[in-house]
């Protein structure tokens, strides 16, 4: 363990008799961009429990240079100023925390029991990825190896993490993992890639707000998210999250998934509500060029063989969406407002015998019990009239879509619905 010098931490004279600010430790930085990780993960050992407050006041700038794990159990973190990540690229790839999934990486891996995690009531906090050096690494691709989550809340139950600001992250902004009962709340991430190339052909590749994996009873309210990717995403094994006040400008929308890329692990998506959401396209070219669709929500299974290896290539898992209600949405200029894609596979090749979409409709993942209601705003009219693709395998056809209150329209003509292997539908008619 790294000691805390004397003059970088500020104690009060008696571990728990808070101080009028009601922080029971306050932490000063190094400064001069030295690295705050070891002295952040030790006081939050040593203080951050027994129904603390650990501070990190609001004028204070953090340098996180190194992986940093922490722990905390019964007690408040109060993140008031600003945590930076230092962008050395090769220490990072090299020294990041492994996330099962896709061979991906995390830089802070947060555990909690019984927390809050808060950027005060004036929104001060910020966490800021300095993600920029990614963006130019990651330059005309998207699952570029080594690039670290911002926060992973790991193997955690019953906290808050809220307030809080993240600027730039380096990838996903924050997932989930082994957590349970955490709630979200106020939550803001923006990327914008300044590279002059970021105007064409490039993006913010990859950096979706936050993905739930292995986890349940997740709420995420009023989150805002303003990037490339994904805004939310709901990976393999999340049961019960409920979202509502959301806005997502650029990027595809909130995604189901990617799922059954694995065969080893079925993927189970369950009981998932999603209402008052608003998405956009963002305002400036470039962002989520190479994404393909852009919706208000969509789902995207891989397809039913194993075809190349993760994080790009995959495929052959099984499992199930089922309970999902989606209500209270306004989209704007979308390319669509729902979709399935149940062929999933970021492989590609001009050779047509390798061609990962000659195994489409065999995707063994069932999509059940969908409802989509109170839908209103418009698409551009890339899909012509289409406001939905629902596209599902031969293999397991989908059952129970409902849609609701729907008016979605298209500056092409009466909107309509394109359907394969959709075996019940209420609310709308397949053309
Ligand atoms: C970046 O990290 C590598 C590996 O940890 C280290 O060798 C190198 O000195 C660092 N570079 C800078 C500029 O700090
Ligand atoms: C760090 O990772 C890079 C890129 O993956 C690799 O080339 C380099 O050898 C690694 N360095 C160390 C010290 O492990
Ligand atoms: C928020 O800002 C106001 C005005 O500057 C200040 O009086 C108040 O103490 C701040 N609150 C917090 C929690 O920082
Ligand atoms: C979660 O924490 C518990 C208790 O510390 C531990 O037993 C368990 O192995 C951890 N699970 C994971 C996935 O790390
Ligand atoms: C969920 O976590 C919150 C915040 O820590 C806590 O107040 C609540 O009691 C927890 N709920 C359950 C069912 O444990
Ligand atoms: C929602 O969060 C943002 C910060 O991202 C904050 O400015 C705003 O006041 C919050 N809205 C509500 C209703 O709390
Ligand atoms: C970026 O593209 C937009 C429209 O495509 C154009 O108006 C703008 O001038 C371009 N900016 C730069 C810096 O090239
Ligand atoms: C999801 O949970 C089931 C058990 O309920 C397990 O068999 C499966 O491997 C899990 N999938 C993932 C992605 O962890
Ligand atoms: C529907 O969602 C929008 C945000 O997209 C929100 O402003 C509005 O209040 C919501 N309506 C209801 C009835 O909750
Ligand atoms: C469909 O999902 C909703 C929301 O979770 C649930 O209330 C309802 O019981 C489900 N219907 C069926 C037939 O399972
Ligand atoms: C649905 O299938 C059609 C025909 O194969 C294809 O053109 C379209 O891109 C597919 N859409 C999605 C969302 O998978
Ligand atoms: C999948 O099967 C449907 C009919 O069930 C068909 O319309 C569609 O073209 C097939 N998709 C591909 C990519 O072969």
């Amino acid at each position: 363990m790294v000691k805390i010098s004397p003059w970088q931490a500020i104690l009060p004279l008696a571990i728990g008799a808070a101080a009028a600010d009601d922080c029971t430790c306050t932490l000063k930085p190094l400064g001069r961009a030295r690295d705050d990780a070891p002295a952040i993960a030790e006081i939050l050992s040593e203080c951050g429990n027994s129904g603390n407050t650990v501070c990190f006041p609001e004028s204070y700038t953090y340098t996180i240079g190194s992986a940093l794990e922490t722990f905390v159990e019964d007690a408040t973190i109060r993140l008031e100023g600003t945590f930076q990540f230092s962008n050395n690229l090769t220490y990072w790839m090299n020294n990041s925390f492994p996330v099962d999934l896709q061979n991906q990486l995390s830089a802070w891996r947060f555990h909690g029991q019984n927390f809050v995690l808060d950027g005060g009531a004036n929104f001060t906090g910020t966490i800021d990825g300095n993600g920029q050096a990614w963006y130019t690494y990651s330059k005309g691709g998207s699952n570029t190896p080594g690039r670290p989550m911002t926060l992973d809340i790991y193997n955690s139950t019953n906290g808050v993490v809220r307030n809080l600001y993240f600027y730039q992250p380096q990838f996903w902004a924050i997932i989930t993992q082994y957590a349970k009962n955490i709630t979200f709340e106020n939550i803001e991430v923006f990327a914008e890639n300044t590279d002059p190339a970021a105007n064409g052909t490039n993006w913010v590749q990859n950096i979706d707000g936050a993905d739930t994996y292995r986890s349940s009873d997740i709420t995420f309210r009023n989150f805002t998210y303003d990037a490339g990717d994904d805004c939310i995403a709901f990976k393999g094994n999340s049961t019960s999250i409920h979202l509502s006040d959301i806005t997502c400008l650029g990027g595809p929308g909130i995604a189901f998934g990617s799922i059954g890329q694995y065969t080893d692990r079925p993927d189970y998506l369950d009981d998932i509500t999603i209402e008052n959401l608003y998405v956009q396209r963002p305002s400036y070219s470039g962002v989520g060029l190479g994404q393909g669709t852009g919706a208000a929500v969509y789902f995207k299974s891989w397809i039913g063989v194993e075809y190349g290896t993760p994080p790009n290539g995959g495929g052959g898992g099984t499992g199930t969406v089922t309970n999902v209600v989606v209500s209270n949405v306004t989209m704007k200029d979308l390319d669509l407002a729902v979709y399935i894609n149940s062929c999933l596979s970021y492989i590609s090749t001009i050779d047509p015998d390798a061609d990962p979409s000659q195994y489409c409709n065999t995707s063994t993942l069932t999509f059940d019990n969908l409802t989509f209601s109170g839908f209103s705003g418009t698409t551009d009219g890339s899909y012509g009239t289409q406001v939905a693709q629902l596209n599902c395998s031969t293999e397991a056809p989908c059952t129970g879509l409902t849609f609701l209150d729907f008016d979605v329209t298209t500056p092409n003509g009466a909107a309509q619905f394109s359907c394969q292997n959709v075996e019940s539908i209420a609310g709308a008619t397949c053309s």
